[in-house]
């Protein structure tokens, strides 16, 4: 009989390569996701790759009863991973209680569900953000976590703290909170990957889209960081190395092999590339200008963040295998495949 595993979100950016390597790895894959930020057919995308199409359950888990509907009629789930949260950071900092409201009541009653029908297992998707503006680097999980700049950010926190008192009081339940770095990159096969809504927040996305003539010109949010060359400076992991780190966390919690009942993992390279890196890496990948023009700072930004992620190689015996070039490569890949999509569509 197959674990099966509930993944909220499960049709976004991460959750939808966390589904894939979770059918790869002989999982059963249930999918909620209230398509707010993603389209069901990424289902399609992963059949392609897979050969199983996993079912989707559309639902918005700020609504309690149908949360608590999902898992009534859903029995026998193995582990729940939550990806299901508002990620624009810039959104956020707009609207705070768009990203309090849908971010903490999906996780409250996803948690409520699960100490409801006896599941016990939950990995939780969290940021790098928490650490707000690092005193040191390279970042390690004993860093103190801190207020983070976003609202975004602030949710990723503060669900880390119920989680961590959940944990305390509920003996049952085990919870491993990642830490993502910065998430880039796309599927090998190239019909799966980063599908951002309108424009894009995110620095990748927006170079491939700069590169595909989509977007007239990157812009550069400030080269007059304390950093190299003055851009502030980030830790880039493939997404696909991420998604491979929640199958082994969940195999983790499934084989009963976390050390305590509430575990936080850093999911980087450990690697810190400036933006300007990130342009002349996809530059000389893809032997391919980018139009980019320098802008003001970003609210927000802080100038560098990267990981020491020796905490998963011991624990999880994880390590992030795909380097930068790989990275901008299927990233590039899958922008020219689904553009190449869309205008077939479209003719
Ligand atoms: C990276 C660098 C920008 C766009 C955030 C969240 C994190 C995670 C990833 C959500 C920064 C610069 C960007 C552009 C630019 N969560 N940039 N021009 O802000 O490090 O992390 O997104 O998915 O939790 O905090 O990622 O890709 O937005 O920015 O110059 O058009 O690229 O200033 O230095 P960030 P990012």
């Amino acid at each position: 009989m197959k674990k099966r595993i509930m993944v909220t979100g499960g049709c976004g950016y991460i959750g939808s390569h966390t589904a894939v390597a979770l059918i790869e790895n002989d999982f059963e894959v249930l999918i909620l996701d209230d398509l707010s930020n993603s389209n069901k057919e990424v289902l399609d995308r992963i059949k392609s790759i897979t050969g199983i199409r996993p079912k989707l359950l559309e639902v918005d888990l700020k609504d309690s009863f149908l949360c608590d509907n999902m898992f009534c009629y859903n029995k026998n789930i193995d582990a729940v991973i939550h990806f299901a949260a508002h990620k624009a950071v810039s959104e956020s900092i707009e609207k705070p209680l768009k990203y309090y409201h849908n971010n903490l009541y999906a996780l409250i009653n996803v948690l409520v569900a699960m100490e409801k029908y006896n599941i016990n297992n939950f990995i939780f998707s969290s940021s790098a953000t928490v650490y707000g503006n690092p005193d040191e680097l390279p970042i390690t999980e004993k860093n103190k976590t801190k207020r983070p700049f976003s609202p975004y950010g602030n949710t990723k926190r503060v669900a880390e703290e119920v989680l961590e008192d959940i944990t305390i009081s509920n003996k049952d339940l085990s919870a491993i909170s990642l830490r993502y770095f910065n998430p880039i990159g796309a599927h090998d096969s190239g019909c799966l990957g980063e599908l951002p809504n309108g424009i894009p927040n995110n620095l990748m996305p927006y170079i491939t889209q700069t590169a595909v003539g989509i977007r007239k010109t990157l812009s550069v949010f400030g080269n007059d960081y304390p950093t190299k060359d003055g851009t502030p400076i980030r830790d880039y992991i493939h997404v696909v190395d991420l998604a491979e780190a929640h199958v082994i966390a969940v195999q983790r919690l499934l084989e009963k092999k976390q050390e305590n009942a509430f575990e936080t993992f850093n999911l980087g390279t450990g690697n810190g590339y400036s933006v300007l890196e990130i342009i002349n890496a996809f530059e000389k990948v893809l032997n391919q200008k980018v139009n980019y023009t320098i802008a003001d700072r970003r609210p927000g930004d802080v100038p560098q963040l990267y990981s020491d992620t020796s905490l998963a190689k011991t624990k999880l015996g994880w390590v992030a295998k795909r380097n930068l070039e790989n990275m901008i490569a299927t990233a590039w890949k899958w922008e020219q495949n689904y553009r190449q999509e869309q205008n077939l569509q479209e003719n």
